[in-house]
């Protein structure tokens, strides 16, 4: 079988001898098209591929017309939004992702992002500690594990919300868990954002969600800027003086956040999936996916059921 390593922006070296590694041992042929600059590069090199490694290139119906062999495409990586699913779907394309596999890298970035806030942006003056500080987890998926079990390191308080994920898994794991994402925000210092960009947590964190938080309080966002109302945000950071966002996705209107000077941060880009351990760990396991698929039909991490 043929597969397709798709990268706009390629794999770290080891990434790639690492995914070269694991395609050849299974006999598959591994084919590179690295640092396209057209799409049609990428509308040629996936005419003859039978799988189909990504990272945030997108495939969309005519990449997916283009591909006539394509039968497995894996994003390397927790986000699919780049995978137009329904056209996969109509395709008779799997579209898998890697959940996981960069989650701690994204968690340990939210401590990066606190210890910043919390130390005044390193402005020379005064700050506070995390330790003993109530931490809220919105959504407690791979990402928001991985936060709680560092938090607890820092001897924080941790709570927790999720939609979907049983009261008693998060308890279990020593963390409080909460009945909703307003009680979240109404018992924590901080909240630090876990949730996927789905329609119904579009731009749902809002004024009212915001303004419960605790005197002091810091919202942290490396989840998907979609989740959050700028509108309201920056109107919120305007009457309440005493809050910070510190976000890992620079927000559309990152000029007017801008203005909350010391309160406000972003990373200039995305930085949360952005170590060499986390490259490799996502482009090893979407190899392995990929193997897993064409020898015993697995489809455990398919997104597009
Ligand atoms: N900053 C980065 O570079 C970076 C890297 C990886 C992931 N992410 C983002 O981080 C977020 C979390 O990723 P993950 O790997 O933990 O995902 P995950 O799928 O493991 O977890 C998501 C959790 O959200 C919960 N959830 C879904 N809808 C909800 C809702 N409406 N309210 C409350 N909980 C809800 C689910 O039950 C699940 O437990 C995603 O938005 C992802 O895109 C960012």
């Amino acid at each position: 079988m043929k597969v397709l390593v798709a990268t706009e922006k390629p794999f770290a070296a080891a990434a790639v001898n690492g995914i070269r590694k694991e395609i050849e041992a299974a006999g598959n042929e591994l084919v590179l098209l690295e640092k396209y600059t057209e799409k049609a590069q990428l509308l040629d090199a996936v005419k003859d591929a039978d799988a189909m490694i990504i990272r945030s290139d997108k495939v969309d119906a005519e990449v997916l017309d283009a591909a006539k062999q394509l039968k497995i495409v894996v994003r390397a990586g927790a986000g699919f939004d780049n995978i137009d699913l329904a056209a996969a779907t109509a395709h008779n394309v799997v579209a898998e992702n890697t959940p996981g596999q960069n989650s701690n890298a994204v968690a340990e970035l939210v401590f990066g992002l606190l210890v910043f806030a919390v130390r005044n942006f390193y402005n020379g003056k005064s700050g506070s500690e995390l330790m003993g500080k109530k931490l809220g987890i919105l959504a407690y998926g791979n990402v928001g594990r991985n936060v709680a079990r560092i938090a607890k390191g820092f001897g924080m308080e941790v709570y927790a919300y999720d939609a979907f994920c049983p009261k008693d898994v998060i308890e279990k794991s020593g963390v409080k868990a909460v009945d909703s994402q307003e009680a979240l925000f109404e018992t924590c210092d901080i909240v630090s954002l876990h949730i996927p960009a789905t329609p119904e947590t579009k731009e749902s964190i809002n004024y009212a969600l915001v303004n419960k938080l605790n005197k002091g309080g810091i919202l942290v966002n490396t989840a998907r800027k979609e989740v959050i109302n700028e509108p309201e945000i920056i109107k919120l950071l305007g009457e309440r003086e005493d809050l910070k966002f510190v976000t890992d996705i620079k927000p559309e209107k990152d000029a007017e956040f801008m203005n909350f000077e010391g309160r406000y941060f972003s990373t200039p880009k995305k930085m949360g999936a952005q170590t060499a351990e986390a490259n490799i760990n996502a482009g090893i396991a979407a190899a392995k996916q990929i193997n897993a698929f064409f020898k015993d039909g697995d489809t455990k991490f398919q997104v597009n059921k």
